[in-house]
C-alpha cells in the first residue's frame, strides 16, 4: 500500500501530513480535545483562537460575556497553550495554534516559550468588533504591514507560520499573498466565503505558498473543485464532524491512488491555475498559453527550455509520435488521446504514474517560475 507521503507528498513542519483534510479552528471550541476525537480522520488541525496578549484577552472575555459566542478564557496564554500542545504530543496530526496577537513582540514572546513543534497561525479574519478594536483579526487585512512584521517576527523564532484570511477583505489579496510570501510565511489558510474557486486561483497564481481552501467544504466535489484550482489541503470548521470528515478523508484517499495527482489542476485553456503549464502544448498558437507566459515575464523560448530540462532524461522525455515529440507536451489524462495512451503502452507507464510524473514535472516549473521575486498576476 502506497505511504501517505507518496500518495500526497505533503510536508508541514517537517512532517508527513496524512491525508489534505483538516480543521479550521472555532474559537472555544476546537482544542485539543476536539482534535483527538477525529484524529483517525484528519491530516491537520488548528485548535483556537486563543488570544495571547492583555488586549486580545480583553475583547475575548468582553465577547464571551456578551453570551452569544464561545471563547477560551485563562490568565495565562503560554500555560493554556503548553497544556493543549502536550495533549498532541503523542498524536500524529499536524497541530497548529490560530492566535490573536496585537503586537509582534506578542506573538514572538509565545513561540519563544513554546518552541517550533506546532504551526503558528496568525488570526487575520477575525470580525467581531472588539478583537479588531483590539489589533487583530481582520484588522491585519487593513494592516498588511503589521501583519507582515507579525509573520517577521514569528519567523525570527524559526517557526512555521501559516496566515488566516478572510476573502475580499484586504484592498488586492494576491498582492496581500504576495506580501505574506515574501516576509517568508509557509502557509496560507483562506476562508474564500462566497468567492469560490476563481478567487483561489488568482492566489495560487501570485504566490508558491501552500494554501489551504476553506468555507463549506462539506462534500467531495466542493473539495476537488478546490484542490483542482490551487489548494493544497482543505479545512472544516462548521462542519467537522466525524462522518463528513471521514467521508472526505476516504473519498481523496481512493482518489489519489486511482488517479495519482490527487490536485492536478484543470487544464489551463478550461480555466486551470499555472500548475498546468505541465499539460501545456509548445507555444505555437494562440491560446490562453501565451498571455500567461507574458504575464509572467517568461519568454517562449524560456518556457520550452524549462520544460526540456525539467523532462531531461525522465521518462516524459519520450514520445516521438506524439504531436510535439515528446510527453511533455501532452494533455491530461482525462483528455482522450491514442498517441499519448501508445507511448504510455510502449514506456511501460500508467496512467497514474504519467500523471505523477506531470505533478513532479509541475512542482520543478513552479520552482523556477516562483524561484525569484512576485510576478504581475492580474488575470
Ligand atoms: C463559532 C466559530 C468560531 C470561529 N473562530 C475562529 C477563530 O478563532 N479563528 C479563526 O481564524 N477562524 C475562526 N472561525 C472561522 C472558521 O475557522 C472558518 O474559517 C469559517 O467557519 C468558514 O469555514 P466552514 O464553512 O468550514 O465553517 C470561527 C468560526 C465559527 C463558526
Ligand atoms: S497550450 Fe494547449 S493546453 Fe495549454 S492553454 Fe494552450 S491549448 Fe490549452
Ligand atoms: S499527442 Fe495527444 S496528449 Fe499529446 S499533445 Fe497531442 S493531443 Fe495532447
Amino acid at each position: 500500500m502506497m505511504d501517505a507521503f507518496e500518495r500526497f507528498g505533503l510536508l508541514i513542519n517537517d512532517r508527513v501530513v496524512r491525508t489534505p483534510v483538516g480543521i479550521a479552528s472555532m474559537a472555544g471550541i476546537v482544542d485539543a480535545s476536539y482534535v483527538i476525537e477525529r484524529t483517525g480522520h484528519i491530516g491537520f488541525a488548528f485548535i483556537g483562537g486563543y488570544s495571547i496578549d492583555q488586549s486580545t484577552m480583553d475583547a475575548a472575555k468582553s465577547i464571551a460575556a456578551k453570551g452569544d459566542r464561545r471563547e477560551f478564557l485563562y490568565n495565562d496564554p503560554v500555560e493554556e497553550l503548553t497544556k493543549q500542545i502536550a495533549k498532541m504530543e503523542k498524536n500524529n496530526v499536524i497541530l497548529g495554534i490560530n492566535l490573536r496577537g496585537s503586537t509582534p513582540e506578542s506573538f514572538r514572546t509565545l513561540a519563544g516559550a513554546t518552541g517550533d513543534r506546532v504551526v503558528y497561525e496568525i488570526d487575520a479574519h477575525c470580525r467581531q468588533p472588539e478583537m479588531i478594536a483590539a489589533g487583530c483579526g481582520e484588522h491585519y487585512l487593513k494592516k498588511p504591514d503589521e501583519l507582515e512584521a507579525a509573520v517577521r517576527a514569528l519567523k525570527k523564532e524559526g517557526v512555521t507560520v501559516s496566515v488566516k484570511i478572510r476573502a475580499g477583505v484586504a484592498a488586492d489579496d494576491r498582492q496581500l499573498a504576495i506580501k505574506l510570501w515574501s516576509a517568508g510565511a509557509d502557509i496560507l489558510h483562506i476562508d474564500l466565503m462566497d468567492f469560490g474557486s476563481a478567487k483561489l486561483r488568482q492566489i495560487r497564481n501570485s504566490c508558491p505558498l501552500m494554501l489551504i481552501a476553506n468555507n463549506s467544504i462539506t462534500g467531495f466535489d466542493k473539495m476537488k473543485d478546490m484542490l483542482s484550482h490551487g489548494a493544497d489541503l482543505v479545512s472544516l470548521a462548521r462542519q467537522s464532524d466525524i462522518r463528513t470528515l471521514s467521508g472526505l478523508d476516504a473519498a481523496i484517499t481512493r482518489y489519489a491512488d486511482e488517479e495519482g495527482w490527487y490536485n492536478a489542476p484543470k487544464q489551463l485553456c478550461r480555466g486551470g491555475d499555472i500548475r498546468a503549464l505541465a499539460f501545456c502544448c509548445m507555444p505555437v498558437k494562440e491560446c490562453p498559453l501565451i498571455p500567461t507566459l507574458s504575464r509572467m515575464g517568461i519568454t517562449k523560448e524560456n518556457y520550452i527550455h524549462m520544460k526540456q530540462e525539467a523532462v531531461k532524461g525522465l521518462p516524459l522525455e519520450n514520445g516521438k509520435q506524439t504531436c510535439f515529440g515528446s510527453l511533455a507536451w501532452c494533455c491530461k489524462i482525462s483528455s482522450p488521446c491514442m498517441f499519448r495512451d501508445l507511448t504510455l503502452k510502449q514506456e511501460g507507464l500508467s496512467k497514474k504514474e504519467y500523471m505523477r510524473l506531470k505533478r513532479d514535472l509541475s512542482d520543478t516549473l513552479m520552482c523556477g517560475v516562483f524561484h525569484d521575486m512576485p510576478f504581475d498576476e492580474s488575470s
